[in-house]
């Protein structure tokens, strides 16, 4: 199966097996990463906000026209940033790295 590394906010590493045709956030959801997701991947929202590794970035798919509109809105947005809930793990990109932002844009009450 292929793997993915989360880097979290604190600097360190997490790798997790990630089944292909699984979301990134999917995959952090089930793992207990602190991705936050608040749409469940419906484009409305951009707490799923992930910078992925540059060497991976460019193997992904094009970002829609929505998941563009949505990351211009995503705070510490970079070049390589992608909406998680929007990139769907393949054979490819087993070894992918993505960092969780230090901050987002949601105002939360916890
Ligand atoms: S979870 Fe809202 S856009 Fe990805």
């Amino acid at each position: 199966m292929p793997k993915i590394t989360f880097i979290l906010k604190d600097g360190s590493e997490k790798v997790i097996e990630a089944p292909v045709g699984s979301s990134i956030l999917e995959i952090a959801h089930k793992n207990s990463i602190d991705l936050e997701g608040a749409c469940e991947g419906s484009l409305a929202c951009s707490t799923c906000h992930v910078i992925v590794d540059k060497e991976f970035y460019n193997k992904l798919e094009e970002p829609s026209e929505d998941e563009e509109d949505m990351l211009d809105l995503a705070f510490g947005l970079t070049n390589t940033s992608r909406l998680g809930c929007q990139i769907k793990m393949t054979e490819q990109l087993d070894g992918i790295k993505v960092k969780l932002p230090a901050a987002t844009r949601n105002i939360s009450t916890k």
